[in-house]
């Protein structure tokens, strides 16, 4: 068995996601457990260059988790020998154009999602990657949930027989920033900056439904703004100008119908931050993040309307847990995980831009929908 090094240019990983997700709990997690186990047993340890804006928060975060190198020039960092991936935790809207130079470079790519905040510009990425015969990734680290997981199990198994219907809701109440500090960035209220919860959610809500449930074929939305002025990191108010809710009905090939409500103006009343009903009709299930209730056609109640009496019937208690089965890693060094596997021993990895480009092509039509108040098909890109 050997072991080998190879760099990662990250760029952007002074943010939320870029930091915890990636660096602490993916990259810097790899190289604790020893690398990434390559199919003829060698191990990959990944050696992270840092790229950012500000040299001196680049420089304390380095030196907080013993990172080496860090450098604000991109170029300089993407030109390394052996720096043989670039990935990309950036504002969206900064995406398209760091990823493009590091396609020119010739390295491989992998990203956050949503992929660029244009269809036309996720398919240029997607067209880009492939000419220059570079390996593309963006996360999708949904589907590596352990409630998700245990979803495409009930899948798998049969557990549903036929899905008729899906039904998502996910959010939370963001702080206005007023008198209690928002806990998201303020670009994402901006639409100018790359913010809306449209796409931020469509692109994860479309790789659930077409890994889980069937290829979107249409979509009608309704996105809205409801809180429409916030204050910033700063303390300076600003006109949140992105939409901070969306309505969403999807129509799935094979005539699965799913309706995903998504806000960050709601208050929760909920088991988990994101939950999915799925019904079929043998079965029906509710997932979370990491949880997921089953509910058997034979274990089904039979209720019967009457408002002129209490509900005495315990419905929440009639469900069944799905039980672990299998220890869960954390879903975004999962991916990473296959990703490299992906570069260099050409494993399957089917997170694609294409895939990602679809994505932004639903946020895309779904915003459409929203403005022309109806419901559009979605065409095979
Ligand atoms: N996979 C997921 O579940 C998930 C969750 C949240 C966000 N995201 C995605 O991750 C990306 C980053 O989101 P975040 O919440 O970490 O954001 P963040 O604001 O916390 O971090 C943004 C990063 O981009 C850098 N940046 C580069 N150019 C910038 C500019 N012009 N203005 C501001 N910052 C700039 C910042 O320095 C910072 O490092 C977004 O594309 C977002 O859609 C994914």
């Amino acid at each position: 068995m050997s072991v080998r090094t190879i760099g990662v240019v990250m760029n952007g990983v002074t943010g939320r996601m870029g930091h915890h997700q990636h660096l602490v709990r993916s990259v810097l997690a790899i190289n604790e457990q020893g690398g990434v186990t390559l199919s003829d047993g060698d191990r990959v340890l990944l050696r992270p260059v840092l790229v950012g804006r500000d040299p001196a928060r680049l420089a304390r975060l380095a030196d907080r988790h013993g990172v080496a190198e860090h450098t604000t020039e991109l170029d300089a960092a993407l030109s390394g020998e052996d720096n043989l991936i670039y990935f990309d935790a950036q504002v969206t809207s900064a995406r398209v154009k760091a990823v493009l130079r590091a396609i020119e470079a010739g390295r491989h790519v992998y990203t956050e999602k949503p992929t660029a905040e244009s269809v036309d510009e996720a398919v240029a990425l997607a067209e880009a990657a492939t000419a220059r015969g570079v390996k593309n990734g963006v996360v999708q680290d949904k589907l590596f949930l352990p409630g998700l997981l245990k979803l495409r199990r009930l899948i798998d198994g049969g557990f549903f027989g036929r899905i008729l219907s899906v039904r998502g809701e996910f959010g939370y109440w963001v702080f206005e920033g007023d008198w209690q500090e928002a806990q998201r960035p303020s670009w994402n209220y901006r639409a100018a900056d790359g913010g809306g919860i449209v796409l931020d959610m469509f692109p994860h809500w479309h790789y659930v439904m077409e890994n889980l449930f069937g290829r979107v074929e249409a979509v009608y939305a309704k996105a809205a703004t409801h809180i429409p002025a916030r204050v910033d990191e700063r303390g300076v108010g600003y006109e949140a100008t992105a939409d901070d809710a969306a309505y969403g009905v999807f129509e799935l090939a094979g005539g699965v119908i799913a309706q995903i409500n998504s806000s960050w103006t709601v208050r929760v009343h909920r088991d988990e931050l994101v939950e999915f009903q799925v019904d079929g009709t043998h079965g029906s299930a509710v997932a979370g993040l990491r949880d997921c209730r089953i509910q058997h056609r034979a274990g089904t109640p039979k209720p019967v309307w009457n408002p002129d009496l209490p509900v005495v019937t315990r419905f929440r208690e009639q469900w069944q847990e799905v039980p672990d089965n299998t220890e869960f890693d954390n879903g975004f060094k999962i991916q990473w995980e296959l990703f490299v596997r992906h570069v260099l021993e050409d494993a399957p990895f089917p997170y694609d831009f294409a895939s990602g480009a679809r994505g932004v092509q639903l946020a895309e039509l779904g915003l459409r929908s929203s403005a022309e108040g109806r419901r559009i098909e979605v065409p095979a890109l």
